[in-house]
């Protein structure tokens, strides 16, 4: 037991702590030879709860026109705490007339999800498909000004509702080329993706901006490649992007693969979140479905996974039954092979990836050295540890970056300064390494080392 819950920030110092510090202590030597602490089994009982004692959200695409269901909402509201609209904020349903703007069947979702403490995706403000034939028939600069207004319009209003927005859906063309897809928005000229992102920035600063697409599960396929040398020369532009989403429609024309994983914390590691955003599954493998979540899993950076739908007669790809309830809204198999990869998640063993803003080490203060390592990160907070060399008797002053907590420590007795950021940590005979877990609250800095010295 080396976690406590989320909310919990404040320093352990009672009687449960020192046998939390013991129980971490052995967990910590187990692990010497590994470089990651093993994960916490959970017991949640839905989709959502067993998915957030992980850090992360378990989501799924909602029709306005079925939330009159009461089969539909009652499995909806007990199981899934992401909501991601189906196809009411889509171009077609948001301005079906130049300039006039239609949000009724958006906020229903928005206001149903919202009430009942669940996030909500946005999807998409840019795309080739689903236009309304008035923008179907543009071009040029003129449906470049469209494009751009749209994505402010819509993302302005729905400005603080939406945690991610699909900025741009399926801008890649398929097969082996990498390239593009010919559309009329790519006509506009190469830049226009990049110019919705920076659109959708400045309209709504929270969000998350996503570049969503299918078919780039594959890490070896040329589509997958593209996308990826998009997103790193964003980041490397500071092109403002934030997560990719993998929509993965899973099929026989397109299976899942067992690279998947490797795609996702490919993507992770040039430093934006990942999320599957619209799984679903032809005829639903309880191994495959398995298989997904415990990828998202074991990457740090992805945030969570949406279905696309609820039961398999709420599918856009009904004949398939490729969903986790059946068309009278029973759990499947499906169902329990996800919710048991949920609980059983294993901890993210990727490291960080935001690139550390100070160095790992501290020079010597005094008469010993204290060195700071980084070790497991999950999905909402970081564990460091710190190897004192030149003292037994040590005291180590460590700093965190607001908003930052510690929430746990161990192998030492630790006092806090009044702002709670800065942490003194004293030897108490555990020996010379001691750690401690950073709630990152958003902000990814590495601690530092501000002094050592030996009493
Ligand atoms: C689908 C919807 O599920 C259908 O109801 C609609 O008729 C067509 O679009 N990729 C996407 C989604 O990004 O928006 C699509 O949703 C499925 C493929």
């Amino acid at each position: 037991m080396t976690e406590r819950c989320q909310g919990d920030t404040r320093p352990r110092t009672g009687p449960r702590a020192r046998t939390a510090i013991v129980l971490a202590a052995a967990a910590l030597l187990a692990a010497t030879s590994a470089a990651f602490l093993p994960g916490t089994a959970s017991a949640g009982t839905t989709l959502g709860a067993s998915a957030a004692e992980k850090g992360r959200y378990f989501g799924t695409a909602v029709a306005a026109s079925r939330l009159s269901d009461g089969n539909y909402t009652t499995i909806l509201n007990r199981e899934f705490n992401s909501v991601t609209p189906e196809n009411e904020m889509k171009i077609d349903a948001t301005e079906p007339q130049q300039g006039r703007f239609s949000y009724g069947a958006a906020e229903q979702i928005v206001n149903h999800a919202r009430s009942r403490g669940m996030s909500v995706r946005g999807h998409t403000l840019a795309w080739h498909s689903q236009q309304p034939s008035w923008m179907e028939s543009m071009s040029g600069s003129a449906l470049r000004s469209a494009m751009l207004n749209h994505v402010t319009q819509v993302a302005t209003h729905f400005r603080g509702q939406v945690v991610a927005w699909d900025v741009v859906n399926e801008a890649f063309e398929d097969g082996t080329s990498g390239a593009r897809r010919n559309s009329n928005l790519q006509r506009t000229g190469n830049d226009w993706i990049e110019a919705a992102f920076r659109a959708a920035r400045a309209a709504d600063p929270g969000a998350k901006l996503c570049y969503n697409d299918y078919n780039t599960d594959n890490w070896t396929h040329a589509k997958t490649q593209a996308v990826y040398n998009m997103v790193r020369d964003f980041k490397s532009r500071g092109v403002p992007i934030d997560c990719v989403g993998f929509q993965s429609h899973f099929n026989n024309d397109s299976p899942y693969v067992s690279n998947y994983r490797t795609t996702l914390s490919s993507f992770a590691a040039l430093g934006v979140d990942v999320q599957v955003t619209e799984l679903d599954i032809q005829g639903a493998p309880a191994a495959t479905y398995r298989s997904v979540v415990e990828d998202c899993l074991a990457v740090a950076r992805c945030n969570g996974v949406t279905v696309w739908g609820i039961r398999d007669s709420d599918s856009w790809r009904a004949s398939q039954t490729p969903l986790l309830f059946n068309s009278s809204g029973q759990k499947k198999a499906a169902y329990d092979a996800v919710l048991a990869a949920l609980n059983n998640g294993t901890t993210p063993t990727d490291p960080p990836t935001t690139p550390p803003t100070t160095p790992p080490t501290t020079p010597p203060s005094g008469s010993c050295t204290a060195t700071l390592q980084d070790s497991t990160r999950w999905g909402d907070r970081f564990n460091s540890q710190v190897t004192v060399s030149g003292a037994s008797n040590w005291t180590v002053v460590v700093a965190v970056t607001p908003p930052q907590k510690v929430s746990n420590t161990w192998n030492g007795s630790p006092t806090w300064d009044s702002s709670g950021n800065v942490m003194t940590m004293r030897s108490n005979g555990s020996g010379n390494v001691f750690g401690f877990t950073t709630m990152a609250n958003g902000t990814w800095t590495r601690p530092v080392v501000r002094s050592c010295t030996a009493s």
